[in-house]
């Protein structure tokens, strides 16, 4: 199971306390996947996603800012990864809410999959590249 732990620490108390927030959001995600006997519970699925997603942008926001602000060369890379997100999130919202019951719980089980590796993957490969090149209180 996707958790946070010691070496995804970029040393951005605000980004760290974000990227522990996402991993609590996927756990609800995993929740609202697996309700009423491995059904997706739709209400808190409905509820989950829309936090999820406005978290993950608020989150982006926050990192792609303190690069820019710090001209951080990684800026690119990290900003490309960051939309490849947005629109997966963004795609199956679309399809979570027009799709029917069985197309429902087999995309959820793919997205359940993708965004644990996703976030673990983008944290220690990616955002982790950060440490100690950014202080957001010295740009
Ligand atoms: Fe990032």
């Amino acid at each position: 199971m996707a958790t946070w732990h010691q070496a995804m620490k970029v040393g951005i108390e605000v980004v760290d306390e974000d990227h522990r927030q996402l991993f609590a959001l996927i756990q609800e995600f995993n929740a609202a996947a697996d309700s009423h006997g491995g059904e997706v519970d739709r209400p808190k699925m409905t509820d989950v996603l829309a936090r999820l997603q406005s978290y993950v942008t608020e989150h982006f926001e926050r990192e792609e800012t303190a690069q820019l602000e710090a001209g951080y060369d990684g800026y690119e890379e990290n900003k490309r990864q960051h939309d490849e997100l947005t629109h997966t999130l963004a795609v199956f919202t679309e399809k979570f809410h027009s799709g029917g019951p069985g197309e429902i719980k087999a995309d959820t089980a793919k997205l359940r999959t993708f965004l644990g590796v996703w976030l673990s993957q983008h944290i220690l490969k990616t955002d982790v590249k950060m440490r100690g090149r950014i202080l957001p209180w010295a740009g």
